[in-house]
């Protein structure tokens, strides 16, 4: 089997960053936005850093406006998912960015996601589940309004809350208060951490905010006691090699901690981050482990069905995608 058909189960996906530019510059041509700045001549996504990236990508998000942009966001983004094999994925969703932490609003683009998502479920069979991000940088009182938003429209569709955005502003314990609504509203958690913000910002935030994954997670490498410690807890680290190397945290892939992470029996999982950002698929992800590692088929298999595992959606759902991998 080629790697592109290979089922794949993918935890770590910004909804808005998965967004094609093509997509982005059709909705601001109707709507009239100016992106300037935005897309290289090549009408690929202009950015120099990390930084940049946040407000390229703040900046992109402005053409988002109804309930049918979302609708139809959320079609091309499972399309070009389905394309690439994946049969589960999570995203990230913030209304930091869909209706501007206005309740009414928020429900009004969740509704038009989880209905398109639904329609796309019976059309490509892939199944998607939504995780509810603040944005570290916006602080952590808008943080509590977004998990208010959280904790007000959980259910079967958004089973998770995470939080994004800039590593370098405010630590994990600025934001435990929302946490602990969202933990109580009954969702399951994970943070950013460990991508720019060292191996104490992974302890951080498996410490404050009592999460089981970390999007990203690397840089506990640089602390093998940390590592020790995920491996022995069952941390899930949301590995996303093709970004870490694109945002220059590694040279390459061959660079990248991912396998050591791995020998180190640390639960690793693969995702994209934001594809067309930074220029990859999750078959290029696959294809890139492969040449840097000799991960074959059998080993993504473990990878997928420890990535199910992990996921957080229902048991109902878990067992029917598990069934999809094996
Ligand atoms: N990292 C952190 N915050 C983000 C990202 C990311 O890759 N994409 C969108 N917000
Ligand atoms: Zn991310």
């Amino acid at each position: 089997m080629s790697l592109k058909a290979l089922p794949k189960v993918e935890l770590h996906l910004h909804f808005e960053g998965a967004a094609p530019p093509s997509f982005i510059r059709g909705l601001a041509q109707e709507k009239s936005v100016n992106l300037t700045g935005v897309f290289n001549e090549d009408g690929s996504y202009a950015f120099r850093d990390f930084v940049h990236f946040l407000s390229v990508y703040e900046a992109a998000t402005e053409v988002l406006k109804t309930p049918q942009d979302f609708a139809r966001l959320t079609r091309a983004v499972l399309e070009e998912s389905a394309n690439h094999g994946v049969v589960y994925t999570e995203t990230f969703l913030s209304p930091d960015f869909c209706g501007g932490r206005d309740l009414g609003a928020w429900r009004e683009y969740l509704h038009a996601i989880q209905e398109e998502a639904a329609a796309c479920e019976r059309d490509m069979g892939i199944t998607l589940r939504g995780i509810v991000t603040p944005i570290r940088h916006f602080g952590p009182e808008k943080a509590k309004e977004t998990a208010l938003c959280a904790a007000e429209t959980v259910g079967d569709f958004l089973t998770g809350f995470g939080l994004a955005g800039d590593e370098a502003k405010g630590k994990p314990k600025d934001f435990d208060y929302s946490f602990d609504m969202a933990r109580e509203a009954g969702l399951r958690l994970t943070c950013h951490a460990g991508e720019w913000g060292g191996p104490q910002s992974v302890r951080d935030a498996v410490r404050d905010l009592r999460v089981e994954r970390i999007g990203h997670g690397v840089r506990a490498i640089e602390d093998l006691a940390l590592v020790d410690e995920l491996a022995e807890k069952g941390i899930v680290l949301e590995v996303c090699p093709g970004s870490n190397v694109a945002l220059g945290l590694y040279r390459s892939f061959r660079h990248h901690p991912i396998e050591e992470l791995r020998k180190r029996e640390v639960k690793v999982t693969v995702s994209t981050d934001d594809p067309p950002f930074f220029h990859t698929t999750m078959t290029r992800e696959y294809e890139m482990l492969n040449a840097a590692f000799e991960w074959n088929e059998d080993d993504f298999k473990t990878l997928n069905l420890a990535a199910i595992d992990a996921a957080f959606c229902d048991d109902a759902t878990r067992d029917r995608v598990r069934k999809l991998l094996e």
